[in-house]
């Protein structure tokens, strides 16, 4: 087979291993890869990756020394072309021009919708690995990058966890995470937070700030709420705002992490998982599956219809919703 792989939307740390398994499991099965720069965005554009002797190729050696490394050697973009019918045309025209019949995807549910309409226009096979930092995919536990971006959370929080308590503080600090909480919701566990706010549960400011007060009678000196960007009240500027006209008796401060969490070398969780589901990827496209996403459930390799990666929500477990409130007393 000639299997093409990009990467798109958001970067994930991790896409560059993930990358690397790819072609490696593919090469060492004897299929040939070819690289898509710029997502959906390389193939409107036929930018591809050319190896050191300038053909649209990639060997084992063009992905040597990439497992640790954030980004994506492939690039990746948001796509406006390929939401246009004229777009999608000129991307299945690239495919077909580069005889690629089978076609390996590593981004988020966005990525994943261009794949299914990919499907209604063109013979190959596609199959999707989820790199997202948000970890909201129906169909794996986790996405390659949430690894790492909580920890580049929890590392960054460790750090104002020691100012706030110097200042008798509290520290707004938000995450990322449009329409989930997961990435909050898991950095406020591991960070020890108070509070997380988040968009699958409601933020009551009241309720919010006689919880920092009894806290503060107790004998809590600093406070840290970790605040998803996605949360129903706002980000975490307007909570500070909402917090100080409730009267909340702690000195406040916001740090907005950002892109931040998107960068960084790759934690072992994700390298491993990157890795087995670029080659898990490459061995289910070779056996015939197509329209599916590649993830790891209770630690198995599975496919699932790549539909349900953007139309069905994925819950976060309510054991660790009430963990936290536990841990946050
Ligand atoms: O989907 C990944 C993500 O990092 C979200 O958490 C965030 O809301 C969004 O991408 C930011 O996108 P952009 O980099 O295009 O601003």
């Amino acid at each position: 087979m000639r299997i093409g792989v990009f990467c798109s939307g958001g970067d994930a740390p991790g896409m560059n291993a993930c990358v690397r398994s790819v072609v490696r499991g593919a090469t060492s099965a004897g299929h040939e890869v070819v690289g898509i720069n710029r997502g959906y965005q390389g193939l409107v554009d036929e930018n591809l990756f050319l190896d050191s002797l300038g053909e649209a190729k990639m060997s084992a050696r063009s992905v040597s020394n990439i497992i640790q490394r954030g980004g994506t050697i492939l690039r990746s973009a948001r796509c406006q072309a390929f939401q246009t019918e004229a777009g999608m045309q000129k991307a299945v025209e690239t495919l077909e021009k580069f005889k690629i019949d089978g076609l390996i995807a590593i981004g988020g549910n966005g990525t994943f919708r261009g794949l299914n309409e990919l499907v209604e226009r063109w013979d190959g096979r596609v199959i999707g690995v989820p790199g997202t930092i948000d970890n909201d995919l129906v169909g794996t536990d986790y996405t390659i990058g949430f690894s790492t971006a909580v920890q580049t959370a929890v590392d960054a929080i460790d750090k104002l966890r020691d100012t706030a308590e110097s200042h008798e503080r509290l520290f707004l600090v938000e995450v990322m995470g449009r329409h989930s909480g997961y990435l909050a919701l898991y950095t406020a566990l591991a960070a020890g937070a108070e509070v997380a706010c988040i968009p699958e549960t409601p933020t009551d400011i009241p309720g919010m700030v006689d919880h920092l007060h009894s806290l503060q009678q107790t004998g809590k000196k600093s406070i840290i709420v970790v605040v998803a960007e996605g949360d129903e009240l706002g980000g975490a500027l307007i909570l500070q705002d909402k917090l100080q006209k409730a009267k909340c008796s702690f000195a406040l401060r916001t740090v907005i992490l950002g892109h931040v969490q998107r960068g960084g070398s790759p934690t072992p969780d994700d390298r491993i998982l990157a890795t087995r589901l670029g080659d898990f990827a490459v061995r289910s496209i070779s056996e015939g599956a197509t329209a599916m996403m590649a993830g790891e459930i209770n630690h198995e390799c599975v496919l699932s219809p790549i539909k349900d990666s953007f139309s069905k929500r994925k819950e976060l477990p309510k054991e660790m919703i009430d963990l936290l409130d536990r841990m946050s007393k």
